[in-house]
């Protein structure tokens, strides 16, 4: 940090009180506040910013922001403002030439937001239009957290509407059957909600017209259900492309048969730039159970659902179908926080020097991309990012190396005559041990080879993404050296002279206690590992 006179006065970063109707949300969280002091900024916050999100002004006080009595304070006192929604004309209005803007602006949707933030030369930073494909922005992509919480709401919404449980039960009062879960497409939104939905027990299937998603839905307890049609969905930078006609047909009748089985549909399919495709007709929803529950998450965009309302939930045929819009608002703490953390994430990259000053270096892809209008210029859209390198092919996976058969490639079984050439060398090589070798000798090696075989045999038959556990595993067993330390502070036997060293009690002690977490430790973790294997 600078110090003297060169020193850099320190950027106010202001928060203000959404007052889009229903936004419960706010831009920072008391925990986010003290980060950004520590990296030198001043952080002043509106009265009452985080009263619908329960964080209360004392709160922030504490951790070291300043309360702003009111919007026109706050505004004209930042230099950086923080918000979740788009500002409106009125928010527009209180803003002051050379200040920046970040949040949820949606550049594409608001034309006219972005003339009149230009004239107003401001700088602003739409945080949906950050790159997410590049891995730095990671922890900036205000998308996906807001998605995840999105997702995990959708299930309790779905939950509460569902007058039943998830889980299956044999009670003393009957056996309940568990609800059957269908999730139509499997983003950031969809897998949370896959998540949520099995971790409640119920069985969970999702579909998804990009195929790469399959093995996400599986690891995370669900089944992927596959369109029988072979079309490749991907459009690129991970989204979907509007499919052809007769993937289409093809989803809709395996959609039909979803919707006759299941208990709930959650919805979340998106094409960016396009309304959300219509995969749940008026068809589907009446021939689905009484009591029966469809969650849409696409709503804001149209619906999957052809009978969905926007903002509201409402039954048709006797099926619940909840169109809210504002899901991620309606856990507002735990998404102001994830959202907060984004932005503070996203301070540190504008603020490398820590001297509570930003700087929007345009020549950062993930910064450029988010940087909507630079000091009164709109640079939207920001060109697309350089094509990352194409990963390389895939090693065969340890399902086909099984069924490789002899003789193909080096990681395949042994042929037999190579094995019969190698065991014919291996007795050779025991039997010169044998003839000059001291006896001791044999019998150590003996079992250096059986170890070396039986261990190789174990790790070759295990799927490589087993290996981690494999090794922690391995990691616990290796605990058996705690005997050696046992032998040593156990008291002596008879007959010898005296107790132990003391000194050496103490160090077998601490070895026992390590050795201890070593084992306890290592088969926790694997057992943790395994669990997320099972379905
Ligand atoms: P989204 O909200 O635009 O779409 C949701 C899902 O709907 C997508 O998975 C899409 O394939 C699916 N979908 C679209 N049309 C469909 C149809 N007709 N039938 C069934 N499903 C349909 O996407 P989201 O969740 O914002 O992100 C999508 C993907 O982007 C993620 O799964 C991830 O792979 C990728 N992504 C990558 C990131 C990274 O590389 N760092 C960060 C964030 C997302």
């Amino acid at each position: 940090m600078q110090t003297g006179e060169n020193a850099p006065t320190p950027q106010r970063i202001g928060v203000p009180r959404e007052i889009f109707p229903g936004e419960k949300r706010v831009a920072t969280v008391p925990d986010v506040v003290t980060k950004l002091v520590k990296l030198g900024f001043a952080v002043v916050v509106e009265q009452g910013a985080g009263a619908l999100a329960d964080l209360s002004d004392d709160a922030y006080v504490q951790a070291g922001a300043t309360i702003a009595p009111n919007a026109a304070a706050l505004w004209s006192g930042s230099d950086i403002v923080f918000k979740v929604r788009a500002p409106v004309a009125e928010e527009v209005a209180l803003m002051h030439a050379g200040q920046t803007l970040v949040g949820f602006l949606w550049p594409a949707q608001n034309p006219e937001l972005m003339q009149q933030l230009a004239a107003k030369k401001v700088t602003a930073l739409s945080i949906d239009a950050l790159p997410r494909t590049l891995s730095r922005a990671q922890k900036m992509d205000a998308l996906t957290s807001m998605a995840g919480v999105s997702g995990y709401r959708a299930v309790v919404e779905a939950a509460n509407a569902f007058g039943r449980f998830f889980n299956g039960q044999i009670t003393a009062a009957g056996k309940v059957p568990p609800a059957k879960v269908f999730i139509a497409g499997a983003g950031v939104a969809g897998l949370a909600a896959i998540g949520a939905a099995a971790s409640l027990g119920a069985i969970v299937r999702a579909n998804d017209t990009r195929a790469e998603v399959a093995d996400q839905v599986v690891s995370l307890g669900g089944e992927f259900v596959k369109v029988d049609y072979e079309e490749e969905g991907s459009g690129g930078g991970g989204y979907a492309k509007v499919m052809s006609e007769g993937f289409q047909a093809a989803q809709r009748e395996m959609y039909a048969q979803q919707a006759r089985e299941v208990d709930i549909i959650i919805t979340t399919a998106l094409i960016p730039g396009k309304p959300a495709p219509k995969l749940i007709t008026a068809d589907m929803v009446k021939s689905m159970k009484p009591g029966s529950v469809i969650v849409d998450m696409a709503a804001e965009q149209g619906g999957n659902c052809e009978l969905t309302e926007p903002g509201k939930a409402v039954v048709h045929h006797g099926v619940t179908i909840v169109g809210y819009t504002d899901l991620a608002s309606r856990m507002a703490r735990q998404s102001s926080t994830l959202y907060g953390t984004n932005l503070f994430r996203l301070t540190e990259e504008l603020c490398k020097t820590k001297d509570g000053v930003i700087h929007v270096n345009m020549a950062d892809d993930a910064i450029r991309g988010l940087t909507v209008i630079k000091e009164g210029e709109i640079t939207w859209p920001a060109p697309p990012l350089a094509a990352a390198p194409k990963p390389a092919p895939k090693a065969v996976v340890a399902v086909t190396e099984k069924k490789g058969g002899h003789g193909h490639g080096s990681s395949g079984p042994m042929p037999t005559k190579t094995l019969a050439v190698v065991f014919g060398l291996g007795a050779l090589a025991f039997w010169a041990i044998g003839a000059y070798a001291p006896p001791a000798f044999l019998g150590h090696f003996t079992v250096f080879v059986l170890a070396c075989f039986i261990g190789n045999m174990v790790v070759w038959n295990v799927t490589p993404a087993l290996h981690t556990p494999l090794m922690s595993v391995t990691n616990a067993i290796s605990s058996i050296i705690v005997i050696g330390a046992l032998v040593q502070i156990l008291p002596p036997e008879a007959g010898t002279n005296g107790r132990p060293d003391q000194l050496i009690q103490w160090l077998a002690f601490v070895g026992i206690v390590l050795t201890a977490v070593n084992m306890f430790g290592g088969f926790a973790v694997t057992r943790r590992m395994l669990a997320m294997f099972r379905k």
